[in-house]
């Protein structure tokens, strides 16, 4: 990637990923992505985090391009996931005297990405860093943003803020600031899948990260994945975007959602059943049948994150659950999730081992989960029917 210069002494000098499909595992890509890091050119040298291990040689030719990697004084960690720090290690090899400046989470994990038991200093909420010529930087914490050790960096004299994951996007233009975005419309979409992805577990720290950089004047955002945003044009959009994103879903009514996968509609039988039994409990209960191979996956993770309770519908195939189940159980929420009600059932033909493996798993997921599920060898009889319905009466009395 070339080099941008940000401003008169900030560089952004990362790494472009166009090519990517996926990111973390799980997290779709489908304009790739880029791996920030900035360069604050000065009295002193500062690096405000690294980028991804498989393209270290590109990232040291891109800080060599505008500044000697001995003379770096500080390398800062707002966040350490190995997409920031997975080059860190090569790139002390070449800055030996730089110190390692991250939160006090920050410095933990770095322990163990480095291997490395010491070698860094822990920042604390507040702490300013003096950077020479009369200017500073200041940490702010940032918790959750996206894991606990992310922070902000403040830069006062330039307006502008480094905010790791935060406000960021998968998402790759060559030119890295938001006003030469071709496709914005593009750009959006993106923005919103990384959001769904990564903060939609964490929009209440989403809210408390969006008051903190608020209370700073920051014109320019600098985050870690996608075009740097500036004041009047992106800038305001997107805050206004991931405030809306992030408000509190309310329910007037109980929402219980039934997600199910049915290879020969019998598991979808049990799911109405189960359906009316809860419905003759709780009268006004919005409760949604939903096949899971009929709806966009981001779409039913949001359902099975924002409900009063849940259950899960399965086949056994395999001596297993069935994969989109599984997929959609990977989108749950554990932190915020913990406690709520949660069950699974399903139509078996041979073994049925699926309904019991769910239930492990929401219990090791730390949810409450109800009973030992509800099973049924192939083909419903009317007194199947009657038990599922009691299952759902009995489960929508305990809510
Ligand atoms: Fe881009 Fe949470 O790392």
């Amino acid at each position: 990637m070339d080099v941008t210069r940000v401003s008169e002494n900030v560089y952004s000098i990362g790494v472009l990923n166009p090519n990517v499909r996926i990111s973390d595992v799980i997290v779709p890509t489908e304009c790739g992505t880029t791996y920030n890091s900035y360069l604050i050119k000065g009295e002193k040298n500062i690096l405000i985090d690294v980028t991804h291990p498989r393209f270290f040689d590109e990232y040291i030719e891109n800080v060599r391009s505008v500044v000697d990697p001995s003379k770096i004084d500080y390398v800062i960690m707002n966040h350490n996931e190995p997409d920031h720090s997975g080059s860190l290690e090569k790139l002390l090899e070449v800055a030996p005297q730089a110190q390692v400046l991250s939160s006090t989470a920050g410095c933990i994990y770095l322990r163990n990405i480095l291997n490395k038991k010491d070698g860094y200093r822990a920042v604390k909420e507040g702490e300013t860093l003096d950077i020479g010529g009369g200017k500073e930087l200041r940490f702010m914490m940032a918790p959750f943003l996206h894991w606990p050790d992310t922070m902000f960096t403040y830069f006062a004299a330039e307006k502008m803020i480094f905010t790791c994951d935060f406000l960021g996007a998968h998402y790759c233009e060559p030119r890295m600031i938001d006003k030469y975005i071709d496709n914005l419309g593009q750009y959006e979409k993106c923005f919103k899948t990384y959001f769904s992805a990564i903060f939609g577990p964490f929009k209440p720290y989403v809210l408390k990260g969006l008051e903190k950089l608020n209370s700073v004047e920051a014109d320019i955002v600098c985050p870690s994945h996608g075009p740097i945003l500036t004041k009047g044009n992106q800038l305001e959009r997107s805050k206004e975007l991931i405030k809306e994103w992030s408000q509190p879903e309310t329910h007037n009514k109980k929402y219980i959602p039934i997600f199910f996968c049915s290879a020969y509609g019998y598991t979808t039988h049990l799911a109405e059943k189960i359906s009316e039994g809860i419905k003759s409990v709780i009268a006004d209960a919005d409760v949604e049948i939903m096949n899971v191979n009929e709806h966009p996956l981001d779409e039913l993770a949001g359902k099975i994150n924002n409900n009063d309770a849940f259950l899960l519908g399965s086949p056994t195939i395999n001596k297993n659950a069935v994969p989109p189940i599984w997929n959609l159980l990977s989108t749950v929420d554990v932190i915020n999730i913990k406690g709520r009600h949660a069950s699974a059932f399903g139509s078996f033909g041979w073994s049925g081992e699926a309904v019991p493996m769910l239930l492990d798993q929401l219990k090791m997921m730390k949810l409450n989960v109800f009973e030992s599920g509800y099973t049924v060898r192939f083909v419903p009889t009317k007194e199947d029917d009657q038990a599922a319905f009691d299952f759902g009466k009995r489960f929508a009395q305990q809510l």
